[in-house]
């Protein structure tokens, strides 16, 4: 069949690199997609929000199957948008639609679905600039570091973490009154700080049942040992050694099965993946946040763990048939580390020529922001490319992705060079 993927970045390449394995898969289409994606599959220069064009492609290349990368055009609606249209509500679209993709969404619609069914998360209480007085009042009563969250999309920076009271308060103001965020900050969920190391857990669903990938970890700050800015990640290691199988097992009685019930009970249909960013504190999980889509940079080391076909993982989640399948995994540790621009995750500089990814070898490379111009690849992005390497331990693996990494030379080019330092 021939099948889209939505998006552009390292999640999208990955998934197109795992696609065309497939015997099912004839033609395969990105919309835009990256330099990297344009070598298994052709690139189509549509914006993932442009639910129009996608339509016409969709007709054009007699598509069948669309994979949603992204959330923005999950929370934007493009599920219903194909089940409304008479022409598209055949095509097997994977991604929920834009009511349940709120858990994404709306911090405070998330922390309502939680709490409806008994899902531990921290605990949290939740103000608009009508409430500001009882905000200030709240963070009173908390103790630090205070957690103030934007309800809405905020490009992964609306999330502040504040040890100091009045800059806490301060930053509360400027959220409600000024609107830090924009809109997505006209509501504030002010959260009790969680002590732990995170993990990021993986379910596909159909709806009715769902199958759990393996899980993973992302380094999410700019800096070595964890310091600095947030980024959208900068290196993941599938699998994380602490999540044992008694680790495991709560999660699944104690946030999955309560998870996939939740969909069920509030009639939200879902047919896609969930990404639940967990926390582990002391021994117990606890959800952080939802999305509703796979994370990047941990695609590119959960995908590659998957020995079954995905184009059959996703037919049978399209089909609700997910309980037929079994998940079978690659038992090697797989390390992706990111190289970004210079500058990155604040001002940074596009278009340096990017050198040597035709000499790495024994390793998988992602790309997420280049492109191509005038016949050579250039960066187009923050996160440029990331290397993943497949081991029998995580220094086997790390190593593959560093000596990849080493290849690579771009103006500018950035890595961290600890990844997996707390594992
Ligand atoms: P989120 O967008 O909700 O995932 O938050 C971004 C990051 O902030 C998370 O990956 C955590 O590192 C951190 N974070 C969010 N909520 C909490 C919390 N309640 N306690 C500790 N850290 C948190
Ligand atoms: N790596 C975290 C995310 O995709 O949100």
């Amino acid at each position: 069949m021939n099948i889209l993927v939505i998006g552009s970045g390292g999640r999208e390449h990955t998934f197109c690199w795992k696609l065309a394995q497939s015997p099912k898969c004839k033609n395969l289409y990105v919309s835009p997609g990256n330099a990297g994606t344009s070598e298994i599959a052709t690139n189509l220069a549509i914006s993932v929000t442009d639910f129009e064009s996608i339509k016409e492609a969709v007709i054009k290349y007699d598509i069948e199957m669309v994979i949603v990368g992204p959330e923005a055009p999950l929370v934007g609606g493009i599920k219903e948008y194909f089940e409304l249209d008479d022409k598209l509500k055949l095509v097997s679209l994977i991604g929920p639609d834009s009511k349940a993709s709120k858990l994404e969404g709306s911090k405070s619609f998330a922390k309502a679905f939680m709490n409806r069914h008994n899902i531990p998360t921290a605990k949290h209480s939740e103000f608009t600039s009508n409430s500001i007085e009882k905000g200030l009042r709240f963070l009173e009563t908390m103790s630090p570091p205070y957690v103030l969250k934007a309800d809405g999309l905020a490009a992964g920076k609306g999330v502040l973490i504040i040890d100091d009271i009045n800059e806490a308060k301060s930053e509360l103001k400027s959220m409600l009154i000024n609107k830090k965020f924009g809109q997505a900050s006209e509501k504030v969920v002010i959260e009790e700080f969680l002590d732990g190391i995170e993990l990021s857990c993986f379910v596909l669903t159909d709806g009715e049942t769902g199958i759990t990938l393996p899980m993973a970890k992302d380094y999410k700050k700019i800096g070595e040992k964890d310091k600095g800015l947030n980024t959208g990640g900068m290196g993941a290691i599938s699998p994380v050694p602490f999540a044992d199988e008694k680790f495991i097992k709560k999660i699944n009685d104690r946030i999955i099965e309560p998870t996939l019930l939740g969909f069920k009970k509030d009639n939200l249909p879902y047919q896609g993946f969930v990404f639940i960013g967990l926390i582990n504190v002391n021994g117990d999980p606890k959800v952080i946040e939802y999305n509703v889509r796979m994370g990047d940079p941990e695609t590119e080391v959960v995908i590659p763990r998957i020995k079954n076909d995905l184009v059959s993982l996703f037919e049978a989640t399209a089909n609700k048939t997910l309980s037929k399948i079994k998940l079978e995994i690659d038992p090697r540790i797989a390390s992706t580390v990111m190289s970004v621009s210079g500058g990155y995750p604040e001002e940074y500089e596009k278009g340096h020529e990017i050198e040597g990814i035709s000499d790495i070898k024994d390793t998988l490379v992602f790309h997420s922001g280049t492109t191509i111009k005038d016949k050579k690849i250039i960066t187009s992005g923050g996160r440029v490319i990331t290397v993943t390497g497949l081991g029998d331990n995580m220094s086997e693996a790390l190593k593959k992705s560093y000596e990849g990494l080493q290849k690579i030379n771009y103006k500018g080019m950035y890595y961290r060079k600890d990844i997996g330092f707390d594992l």
